[in-house]
């Protein structure tokens, strides 16, 4: 079957929608909040060890497989497994679809959350203080509205393709969310209260560093942060002609990416502690108050604390973390949408319509049984489903793909004793520190 395929017009193109679809919720809101929740400075000393050892790894694994194949994520596995066992290939793609899916079905609620705090700061510089409160107050009439917003402006992208919507897009307002991080840091290191947050997010305390509950929680959010494990990078992969440099581009994401996220925590932890400070309570038994909601009462206080102005900087703010949540909620979508488009000859319209439909009913589902479902779906995403999918691509790579593979191909390794590091890494070192986590996981169960 010969479909011209839609394409990244640039490597930078390639690299900027990458690091469109990493830099997200993932950094600003769960990055932040887990590194609170787990001791701050030694969840970010981990999070970085784990980053470089094995989350760039999976990133470069999942990369690499889609490049080659220039395929679905489906396809694309399946044949990089032809040789061996192209059924199990195709049933992990197929598997991987479901994860684009339940990882958009909080995503989307937490998106609409974002979107609802701009458009209150928006209505409270309007005058409509009523609607201003209702919208920063968290309801389920509020998710029943923002979450199918969201996934209805996610789709209008999808829509348009990869040249026209994805590239275009993504990335694009990027700059100015990390001048506006760097701005607000700057203000809220002025403030009282500041230093001892500070203190808790830079100065790691090395007794919790083995903590088996802090390597789990770091190790999922470094997976979750570079979008790894869902094939949503695997689909941009295959976007992109093949590429020598894989390497290079992929390097590049992680350091966008580890930046953001590092740059909001140095924003929040510290602006929990102003909050503190002024008497908020936030912590409880050591984790903090809400669900991942608390950073939507302290991020509007710290506004608040800056007049009328804070409300144009809250505008500005959610408004740029929404269109971040876009650009990574377009590359999950993608998963399915290249899928139904290239196997199932839909137009591309049509998949993504059905796409996003099966995303409400299950982003719904969430909302409707919110207390239960929605921390159990993140943390099963994040701390189980994304590392076993990134222990396959560990597998994929180093053992079973061998046509058309530099890294497992004998003649091109002996040529190249660099790739030969690299390729035994990932066939040895990479699935073994996996396994090592997860049996540490076995023992907080
Ligand atoms: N990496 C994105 C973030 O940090 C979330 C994401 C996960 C996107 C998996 C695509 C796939 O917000």
């Amino acid at each position: 079957m010969s479909i011209s395929r839609d394409s990244f017009h640039s490597r930078i193109g390639f690299v900027l929608s990458a690091a469109g679809s990493a830099i997200g919720l993932g950094n600003i809101w769960g990055f932040p909040t887990n590194a609170a929740n787990n001791g701050g400075g030694a969840f970010l000393f981990v999070y970085l060890v784990v980053t470089l050892l094995l989350a760039l790894p999976a990133l470069f694994a999942e990369i690499y497989i889609g490049n080659q194949a220039q395929k679905n994520p489906v396809s694309a596995l399946g044949e990089a497994c032809a040789n061996r066992m192209p059924r199990v290939g195709r049933t992990v793609g197929k598997i991987g679809l479901c994860g684009a899916i339940m990882m958009l079905s909080f995503y989307t609620i937490v998106a609409g959350w974002m979107l609802a705090h701009a458009l209150s700061a928006i209505s409270e510089l309007a005058g409509l203080a009523e609607l201003s409160a209702w919208l920063s107050s968290d309801s389920t009439v509020r998710n029943i509205i923002f979450t199918p917003v969201f996934i209805l402006l996610g789709a209008a992208i999808v829509h348009q393709g990869v040249h026209g919507g994805i590239e275009k897009w993504s990335a694009r307002l990027m700059p100015l969310l990390l001048v506006m991080l760097i701005g607000l840091i700057v203000y809220i290191l002025q403030q009282e209260g500041a230093g001892q947050g500070l203190a808790v997010y830079l100065i790691p305390d090395f007794s919790q560093v083995t903590d088996p509950k802090l390597v789990i929680s770091a190790m999922g959010q470094a997976f979750f942060s570079l979008s790894i494990g869902v094939g949503g990078m695997m689909v941009y992969g295959s976007y992109m002609q093949k590429d020598k440099d894989l390497g290079k581009l992929v390097l590049s994401i992680g350091v966008l990416d580890t930046m953001i996220a590092f740059l909001a925590g140095l924003l929040i932890i510290p602006a929990l502690f102003v909050a503190q400070h002024a008497g908020h309570e936030i912590f409880n038994n050591e984790e903090l108050i809400g669900e991942g909601q608390l950073i939507f009462q302290i991020l509007p206080a710290l506004f608040n604390s800056m007049g009328t102005v804070g409300l144009i900087v809250a505008a500005g703010f959610f408004s740029l973390l929404s269109i971040a949540a876009l650009t990574s909620t377009i590359s999950s979508t993608e998963v399915p949408v290249s899928y139904l488009v290239e196997e199932k000859a839909l137009s591309r319209r049509k998949a993504t319509w059905l796409v996003s439909f099966i995303v409400l009913c299950s982003s719904m589902l969430l909302v409707a049984f919110f207390d239960t479902l929605f921390g159990l779906v993140i943390r099963v995403l994040t701390t189980i489903f994304q590392p076993l999918s990134c222990l396959f691509y560990f597998f994929v790579v180093g053992w079973i793909w061998n046509r058309g593979n530099k890294l497992t191909d004998k003649s091109v390794l002996d040529k190249n004793i660099y790739l030969k590091l690299w390729g035994n890494y990932l066939r040895f070192v990479c699935p073994v520190l996996l396994t090592i986590v997860f049996i540490n996981v076995a023992f907080i169960a």
